[in-house]
């Protein structure tokens, strides 16, 4: 079974491309999300996209460095459905005119009436209730185009068509639920026009993981996993531990990157997949390593050298040559160049030398799908919800001071604070990721009686889709001051910084 999705989402920055994905799963086709680099890539390699969507964005066309599809959209000969910012970008592309009209912008529920008989249009009512968010809007429709819905309070551009370039074009969001005949547009332009196949059925997806390894691993192999607790590994956990049981072992590395309580999390969540785990506690070994040396990149590099001997390591002491199972997904190997792209940024779990077999069941899989599998196999929430934490942990979280043990307690002390109040604050589960970080350099303060020097943590969180771009987050005052006074309650941390600034320019991690 070709586990590559056979729709293509361009993720053109609007904070509604996942609701496109989930409504597609819901419909029972996959999907794979990308920005437009990627996607360009993913059009290159990918053999069996058979549509493309364009997502809207916050953007607009006439701006310059406003987002942009690849060019392989046009030479992909797929249908394509562009919504909002995508409708208007191809509006303009093809040479139609798009500005800000006054009066015909629409923010919230709307009434759309359709013109003739646009199969995106079948068994939806002539006079519909839509749901849109635009300030710009199509003028003049290009050459070889048709208007195939109009709003009934201006006569607005609602939606266009060019049946013969197979393109088709909302100016209002079919995948939010406020659109209520929205999920039938979506279903008409998957099946009806790009006649794509239902692949998203979890417990297919489960089957054909599983029966992929087995092939591989026959009725006695064994195999090792390295297992974090994280979304990735526990899902994975889940699906392989009922087939092989006793041959299957997942290896949880402590290296003192780890925050409070992760073990109890991690042996939590290795129960709720079913896994054998074993812990292996190598602090001092990480941190001999890593207390020479500031540079994050050099850091993350030495980590890589470290996990990979460990792994090594436990799985010699496993015993009969087992396979070395990760966890790595779609995004992570088109990031780090292993599907021809470019490396954006290298992962500690890709590239790894080993002497047995190395396999990524779930290489063809994105994080939203395998949170959507993680709830289907009824992992708790914990595990499909969970906020990523890399995997250097602390140590990419001391930043400009060498690692050491008091250091990491710190920074693991700090992070466990400010999750607790933004728990209480009922935000913490709002963010995508929270970081937590030291920054090497003290700042005078005043403790009782004296003066002191201490350290400084950064505190930051950011709102994402994929990582790619992330909106940094301003605390509420409350908040902020909550934290504040916490944090500084510890006898060493003298000052707080909050670092809200956006991804580009900022990354989300703290070094
Ligand atoms: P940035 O900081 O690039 O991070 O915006 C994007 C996502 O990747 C995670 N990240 C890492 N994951 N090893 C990992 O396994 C790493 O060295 C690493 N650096 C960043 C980051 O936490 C965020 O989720």
């Amino acid at each position: 079974m070709d586990l590559k999705p056979q729709i293509l989402i361009i993720d053109l920055r609007s904070q509604y491309t996942l609701l496109i994905a989930r409504t597609l799963r819901e419909l029972g086709f996959r999907s794979a999300v990308l920005d437009p680099k990627k996607a360009g890539t993913w059009l290159r390699t990918a053999k069996n996209v058979r549509a493309i969507i364009l997502s809207g964005g916050d953007g607009s066309v006439y701006e310059k460095n406003a987002p942009e599809p690849p060019k392989e959209i046009f030479t992909a000969r797929v249908p394509i459905l562009a919504i909002c910012y995508g409708h208007q970008w191809l509006a303009q592309h093809f040479g139609g005119r798009v500005k800000r009209i006054s009066g015909e912008e629409e923010y919230g529920s709307t009434k759309i009436r359709t013109v003739g008989n646009a199969v995106l249009f079948r068994g939806v009512p002539k006079a519909e209730k839509v749901w849109a968010s635009h300030g710009d809007s199509v003028s003049r429709i290009p050459k070889g185009f048709s208007v195939t819905a109009r709003s009934i309070k201006t006569g607005g551009i609602e939606a266009m068509e060019s049946a013969d370039r197979s393109i088709y074009t909302l100016q209002f969001h079919p995948e939010v639920p406020h659109t209520p005949y929205g999920k039938k547009m979506l279903h008409n332009f998957a099946e009806r026009i790009a006649h794509c196949t239902k692949d998203w059925e979890p417990s297919a997806i489960v089957s054909s993981v599983q029966s992929g390894v087995e092939s591989v691993l026959g009725k006695s192999g064994t195999a090792v996993m390295g297992f974090s607790g994280g979304v990735d590994s526990t899902t994975l956990a889940a699906m392989l531990a009922p087939v092989l049981k006793s041959r299957l072992l997942g290896i949880v590395i402590d290296g003192g990157q780890l925050r409070e309580h992760e073990l109890t999390e991690i042996r939590l969540h290795a129960k709720a997949a079913g896994i054998r785990i074993r812990i292996v506690s190598a602090e001092h070994r990480f941190v001999r390593e890593l207390s020479t040396t500031v540079d994050a990149e050099e850091k993350r590099k030495r980590f890589k050298k470290i996990y990979t001997a460990i792994l090594n390591e436990e799985a010699h002491r496993f015993g009969g040559k087992p396979a070395l199972l990760q966890g790595t997904l779609a995004t992570d190997l088109i990031e780090s160049g292993a599907t021809g792209g470019a490396t954006i940024k290298s992962h500690h779990n890709v590239g790894i030398a080993y002497s047995g077999i190395q396999l990524n069941p779930l290489g063809e899989l994105f994080k939203y799908e395998v949170r959507a599998l993680a709830e289907s196999l009824r992992l708790p929430k914990s595990v499909f919800a969970r906020q990523p934490f890399p995997g250097p942990g602390n140590f990419v979280r001391i930043v400009g001071a060498p690692v050491t043990k008091e250091r990491l307690a710190l920074v693991s002390w700090a992070y466990a604070r400010v999750e607790e109040i933004l728990q209480k604050h009922g935000l913490y589960d709002t963010y995508s990721q929270t970081v937590v970080a030291l920054l090497g350099v003290n700042i005078v303060g005043v403790k009782g009686d004296g003066r002191v020097y201490g350290p400084i943590i950064l505190v930051r969180a950011v709102k994402t889709i994929d990582f790619m771009t992330a909106e940094g987050v301003w605390f509420p005052e409350e908040t902020a001051k909550e934290i504040c006074a916490t944090l500084t309650k510890h006898k060493e941390i003298v000052g707080v910084v909050f670092d809200p600034v956006d991804k580009p320019p900022r990354t989300t991690e703290a070094e």
